[in-house]
């Protein structure tokens, strides 16, 4: 059932051509120039008078929800709030009837998930849920919805449920802001055309990096230490980075914003200290190219994550993974799949038991 892969979780990680096709389809009708979705069609002036936006989820799901926040702040310009479903239920939040409240859930039984929708619809909130298990207790509860269709993911460590959630959120953040005006027929038009071929960026992606990622992860077999870094859309993609490897091979791992770096974390940097940095052409480079300077000026080890053909962040790098050039909002998708393999190669290598991590389960159903 594994596919003929040695875990779910690299069975999962290959699946995305496919998981991520699933999701657009029926969905995202490139020759007509519309997106499908019920869900939120039928909803539409709700969802577009919204006084803001509050997407609630936990894990992964909430690193969805940050580029969620980019990407629908971005195309249809409604203000978005981005809480862990744990905080946000105890903590007596500012939510109306006038509010949208978007959760994200993979499982759809994450407890403090359902708890915090329960206290959102109480205070009068439209609920829209994106899942993955169809019928699951948070699916059932919410308003309206859109279900990921990633297939089952057995793999504690979520990969093409990830990449599925994000395809949904650029789905609905391009749909709104084509319906409310502030995306251009034209704009709106050479972004669906690139995201319908992201399946085929991310198939490329994987045949590109499997080998490399494997040679790279033998360095850090016994790393104790990384950091994982990028900007914009991807300082989310680096948190998620830095999750899938502390979750799989119990090394310590942290995700920054590239900049927050010289607030604090670049003390940390010497020659023990691998940091994986994101560097996609479009998306603040210059700034990731200074960034990568400040490292090396301090011997730190640099796994670049960089557009192919990039020569001037390659050429400072010590290990190099190329990944092809999408626009700046769909570069997260594609960039984490070289991050989900890493993670997956540096924990086999270390013996770890990649799909039932010790301490951690597939659905957080206890607070
Ligand atoms: O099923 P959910 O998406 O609600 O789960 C949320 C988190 O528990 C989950 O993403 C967790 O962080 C994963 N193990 C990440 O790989």
């Amino acid at each position: 059932e594994k596919g003929g892969y040695e875990h779910f979780m690299l069975k999962e990680i290959f699946e995305q051509p496919k998981s991520i096709h699933d999701t657009l389809r029926g969905r995202l009708l490139v020759d007509e120039g519309i997106i499908k979705m019920a869900g939120i069609w039928d909803h539409l002036e709700r969802i577009n008078q919204a006084q803001k936006i509050t997407i609630i989820a936990c894990g992964t799901s909430w690193h969805a929800g940050l580029i969620g926040e980019y990407l629908i702040e971005e195309f249809a310009r409604i203000p978005v709030e981005v809480e862990y479903a744990s905080e946000f239920r105890y903590r007596n939040p500012i939510i109306t009837e006038k509010d949208i409240v978007i959760a994200i859930s993979q499982s759809g039984e994450t407890a403090d998930t359902m708890a915090a929708i329960k206290m959102a619809k109480e205070k009068g909130a439209f609920i829209y849920g994106i899942c993955n298990v169809v019928d699951s207790s948070i699916a059932r509860v919410t308003d309206a919805g859109s279900y990921t269709h990633a297939g089952p993911e057995i793999g504690v460590a979520s990969t093409k449920a990830f990449t599925a959630q994000l395809t949904i959120l650029s789905l609905i953040a391009l749909k709104l802001g084509k319906h409310n005006g502030n995306l251009s027929n034209q704009e709106f038009m050479r972004l669906i055309s690139e995201l319908d071929a992201i399946p085929k960026r991310v198939e490329e992606v994987l045949e590109s990096t499997h080998e490399i990622t494997k040679e790279i992860a033998k360095n850090f077999v016994n790393a104790q230490n990384f950091l994982y870094l990028g900007r914009g859309y991807n300082f989310p993609a680096a948190l998620e980075g830095a999750l899938k490897l502390k979750e799989i091979s119990y090394i310590h791992a942290e995700g920054y914003p590239a900049a927050e770096m010289k607030h604090g974390p670049i003390a940390l940097i010497d020659e023990n200290m691998p940091i994986v940095i994101i560097a996609p052409k479009q998306g603040h480079y210059d700034k990731i190219v200074s960034n990568v300077q400040e490292i090396k000026a301090r011997k730190g080890k640099v796994i670049a994550v960089v557009n192919k053909g990039d020569t001037q962040v390659a050429s400072m790098a010590d290990y190099v993974i190329e990944f092809p050039e999408t626009s700046e909002c769909f570069s997260p998708i594609v960039a984490s799949v070289p991050l989900q393999l890493l993670a997956y190669y540096i924990a086999v290598m270390r013996g770890a038991n990649v799909d039932q991590p010790r301490n951690l389960a597939k659905s957080v159903t206890v607070e």
